[in-house]
């Protein structure tokens, strides 16, 4: 079937269900609540950062659907067309309640209850998905985007490793996936008297329709742009959504580069990221929590032009190009040349961002990426630094460097670069030098998040840190955590 629908379609626990006519700033939660008087998903903080409003959305994935959890809070209500969606309210059957509610009664997992459901909803994607056996660790890091206030974790952990020591009952979804896999060929167009919500299935589609409303808000994850509807009140009333848009998504794992499309999930680009380097997977690991990661994309982090963003300053250090394109204009840039200024990026009204290409290491280069931040998860970065060293034998002969947090957009480190090039890994006493141009690059600001002084400091220490282990070939006396399995000693 192809042309155009006026309504998104969803399932919810199954169900087929239709819904025209939202306001297109409407969001998942305020939907559920308001709407559908569903009001088992809470609402804490309204932002990503609680929990308290997970939700699961199952996508059909190579011919399985797979559930992944959300916060309904900043999700658009657009955002589920083609997931199933499943609610605190749909666990419990005629069998009785789900594996991970019964858990968390048996080993007293709930005081309040506010935050319960959200808890509840993280690990039942984490039972239905995690291979087995789930250890303390991977329920750390499902619970990294769900505050409690008063059980504390450890009844929480237990309940979950209780629940996971078993396997999830198969689900009956072949007819289901069935049915979602249809339809991917509409473009949706939901019209409301203030604007709308549109959702185009083809690349040529979302050009056109970008070219037309160049005013119009594009969402990738809505990570972002959720966040401007609930705390910045933002008056947004036309939305082109690009979560549908046949091979936005696509990955190329080519061996000397990958090629990320703007709508790859955080979630999904982990593994391929952590292949480059294993401090890259570890970088991602802590973005943000497990409910940002499986919205949030490399695009939307990309374009949102952050100087806090935790990728950006990844990607300068490893060498990466931007491909955009207007209409049927497409054009290629470097990544240190998007960045002009404060939230300011070389991207035209209706120009999009479709794909990141990224160099991988050649044998001789090593990388190193580590982020400040106050606290290890679910936090943003007060300072990120990201390192790459072309090795000949024990000398620095080439390097990339960048930092986020240092200045009004991620940026590459041109004085430092330069004062590293020719360094001998022998020599620390001339590391000094480097570490001193970092005052020539940059004059960081004060902010809550951190003063100028700190920041200052951080960034010299990173650099040390970068160099001690390259030298080293170890990073025992430099980490407390995120050990690389993989030692790069250069010879
Ligand atoms: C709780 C929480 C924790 C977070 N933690 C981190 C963290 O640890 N590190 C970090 O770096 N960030 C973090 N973020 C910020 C956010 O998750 C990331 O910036 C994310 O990558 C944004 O992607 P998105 O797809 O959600 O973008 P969206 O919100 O959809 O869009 C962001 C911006 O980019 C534009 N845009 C999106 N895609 C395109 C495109 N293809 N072409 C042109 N413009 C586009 C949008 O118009 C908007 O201006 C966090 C956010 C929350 C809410
Ligand atoms: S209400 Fe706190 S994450 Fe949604
Ligand atoms: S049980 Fe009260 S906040 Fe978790």
């Amino acid at each position: 079937m192809t042309g155009e629908r006026a309504t998104i379609r969803f399932w919810r626990n199954g169900r087929p269900t239709e819904v025209d006519g939202f306001h297109p700033r409407t969001t998942l939660l305020d939907y559920l609540r308001l709407s559908e008087r569903q009001v088992g998903t809470k609402e804490g903080c309204a932002e990503g950062d609680c929990g308290a409003c997970t939700v699961a959305l199952g996508r059909v994935r190579d011919g399985r659907l797979v559930y992944e959890p959300v916060n309904a809070c900043i999700l658009l209500l657009g955002q589920i067309d083609g997931a199933d969606l499943l609610t605190i309210e749909d666990l419990a059957g005629a069998g009785g309640l789900h594996p991970v509610q019964q858990a968390m009664v048996d080993h007293h997992g709930s005081q309040c209850g506010f935050c319960t459901p959200g808890i509840v909803m993280s690990l039942f994607t984490l039972h239905r998905e995690a291979p087995r056996p789930v250890g303390r660790e991977t329920v750390s890091d499902a619970l990294a985007g769900n505050l409690c206030r008063c059980t504390g974790y450890r009844p929480i952990v237990d309940a979950a490793l209780a629940a996971c020591s078993s396997a999830p009952e198969p689900l009956p979804a072949d007819a289901l996936i069935a049915r979602m896999s249809g339809a991917r060929e509409q473009d949706v167009f939901v019209r409301h008297p203030d604007g709308f919500f549109a959702a185009p299935a083809s690349e040529e589609r979302l050009a056109a329709l970008l070219v037309e409303h160049p005013d119009a808000t594009i969402v990738s994850g809505s990570t972002d742009v959720g966040l401007w509807i609930t705390k910045g009140l933002a008056p947004l009333s036309k939305i082109v959504w690009l979560g549908r848009v046949k091979g936005l998504d696509a990955i190329e794992n080519e061996p000397d580069r990958l090629l990320l499309g703007a709508t790859v999930s955080h979630a999904t680009a982990l593994p391929f990221l952590a292949g480059i380097d294993p401090d890259l997977g570890e970088l991602m690991r802590r973005f943000g929590s497990v409910q940002v990661r499986a919205s949030g994309t490399v695009g939307g982090n990309i374009a949102n032009g952050s100087p806090i963003g935790d990728l950006a300053p990844a990607l300068l250090a490893l060498g990466c190009r931007l491909e955009l394109r207007r209409g049927e204009a497409l054009r290629r840039i470097a990544l240190e040349d998007f960045f002009i200024a404060y939230r300011q990026q070389d991207r035209q009204p209706g120009e999009f961002l479709r794909r990141v290409e990224i160099d991988k290491l050649s044998p001789n280069e090593i990388f190193r990426c580590f982020k400040v931040s106050k606290r290890f998860d679910e936090d943003i970065s007060a300072v990120m630094g990201a390192f790459k060293f072309a090795l000949d034998g024990r000398r620095i002969v080439g390097c990339r460097i960048a930092y986020g947090g240092m200045a009004g957009i991620p940026k590459r480190a041109a004085a430092t670069e330069h004062a590293v090039t020719g360094l001998s890994l022998d020599e620390p006493t001339h590391w000094r030098n480097a570490e001193a141009a970092l005052e020539e690059d940059f004059q960081p600001m004060r902010d809550h998040r951190a003063t100028a002084e700190y920041r200052r400091t951080v960034a010299r220490n990173l650099l040390r840190k970068a160099l001690m282990e390259i030298a080293s070939g170890e990073t025992d006396a430099t980490r407390i955590t995120g050990h690389r399995p993989v030692l790069q000693a250069a010879e």
